[in-house]
């Protein structure tokens, strides 16, 4: 396999991309970078703000300028967000960008893992868990159309996950 140059984690709201990508990043000596901690960053406001003042399609448009210039970058592990998959121009700058490893989460997890989180526009409704179903309904595919691997988080804790991911990736990196 050609050299890649960066780690790319896809996957749901509550996956731990966060989390895990920051223990990988430390294992790879590789700089973690978060995707939507980036847009926070350059706009000087955060996500529900963005949600609130510009609608979801305004967050969009900043997310998808962020996803195409971090994937441009090298040697770093690239947090995404949940949606960042939803535009196909993003598809193709992950798949592009590194190594993509789906993080994947059941329903169950992710509730139990944004629960008391209020930073998730999407999530604050009466039912997040019919919001995660119907969501991971339409995203699932599209993860794993991009995803050179799939990783379950159920089993184990973030360290375990983290170097399971790391020696998955290692010769390709
Ligand atoms: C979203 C996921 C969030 C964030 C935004 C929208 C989504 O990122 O980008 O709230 O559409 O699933 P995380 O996956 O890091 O929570």
């Amino acid at each position: 396999m050609t050299q890649q140059r960066n780690l790319i984690l896809i996957g749901p709201m509550g996956a731990g991309k966060s989390t895990i990508g920051r223990q990988v990043s430390s294992l790879l000596h590789y700089e973690f970078v978060d995707s939507d901690h980036e847009i926070e960053e350059r706009s000087g406001a955060d996500i529900p703000w963005i949600f609130d003042v510009e609608g979801e399609e305004g967050f969009r448009k900043r997310e998808s300028a962020m996803i195409e210039e971090l994937t441009l970058r090298s040697h770093i592990v690239l947090a995404t967000g949940g949606g960042a998959v939803m535009r196909e121009d993003n598809r193709r700058a992950i798949a592009a960008g590194g190594i993509v490893v789906y993080l994947r989460a059941t329903v169950e997890q992710q509730l139990a893992r944004t629960s008391r989180d209020q930073n998730r526009p999407l999530l604050q409704t009466s039912d997040p868990r019919s919001v995660l179903t119907k969501l991971m309904g339409i995203r699932d595919p599209l993860y794993k159309e991009i995803a050179d691997y799939v990783v379950e988080t159920e089993q184990g804790g973030v360290k375990d996950v983290a170097s399971k991911i790391a020696s998955l990736v290692s010769d390709d990196l």
